[in-house]
């Protein structure tokens, strides 16, 4: 029987969005944003890629596999305080993680999102120059522009995982 799968997302600009569109497609899954996924439909589906943790958290099916998207360079970010901070030890044994590379427009962000980044900047800022890593260093470059890494590759390790499922 084919697995039946179910990718929701939340996504505030898009771009979890876009990936969320090209795993379920590549798939054949059921796309769903988080926010319209009722937690019982959860216990229906053989695995699920998900982002937004509570969903997750709080209502396991039988694959977990959550991706997330984020302006920070996966090869070299640690998500280990993130991934404790938001799951249990035992979902988190249970969980295959994925990470996704997103963009950012700062025209588009909401005024709160604004404030936030500027208060980003000036955290980097405040670091002496030596202990600034790769990602801080991108985040100064490209502050306040615009900059998209979504790259439709970057889900055939998903695709491959599920598929071996
Ligand atoms: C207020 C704010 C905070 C963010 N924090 C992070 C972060 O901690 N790590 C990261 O990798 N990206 C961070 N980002 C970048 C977003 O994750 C990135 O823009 C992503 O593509 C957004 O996906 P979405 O459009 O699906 O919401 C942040 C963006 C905003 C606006």
């Amino acid at each position: 029987m084919p697995k039946k799968i179910l990718v929701a997302y939340t996504s505030k600009y898009g771009s979890t969005r876009k990936y969320a569109e090209w795993i379920a497609s590549a798939l054949n899954a059921d796309l769903f944003a988080a926010q319209t996924v009722k937690p019982k439909i959860l216990s229906q589906y053989d695995a699920g890629g998900i982002a937004g943790v509570k969903l997750v958290t709080q209502n396991p099916c039988k694959n977990h596999i959550v991706f997330t998207v984020g302006l920070a360079d996966p090869n070299s970010t640690d998500y280990s305080a993130i991934i404790n901070k938001n799951f249990t030890p035992e979902l988190f044994a249970k969980t295959k993680f994925f990470h996704l590379r997103g963009g950012i427009d700062y025209k588009k962000l909401g005024p709160v999102h604004k404030v936030m980044m500027a208060m980003m900047k000036g955290m980097i800022q405040r670091k002496p120059e030596s202990e600034r890593e790769a990602d801080d260093k991108e985040f100064l470059d490209t502050y306040n522009s615009k900059v998209n890494f979504e790259d439709k590759r970057t889900i055939d390790s998903i695709i491959a995982y599920v598929k071996g499922l």
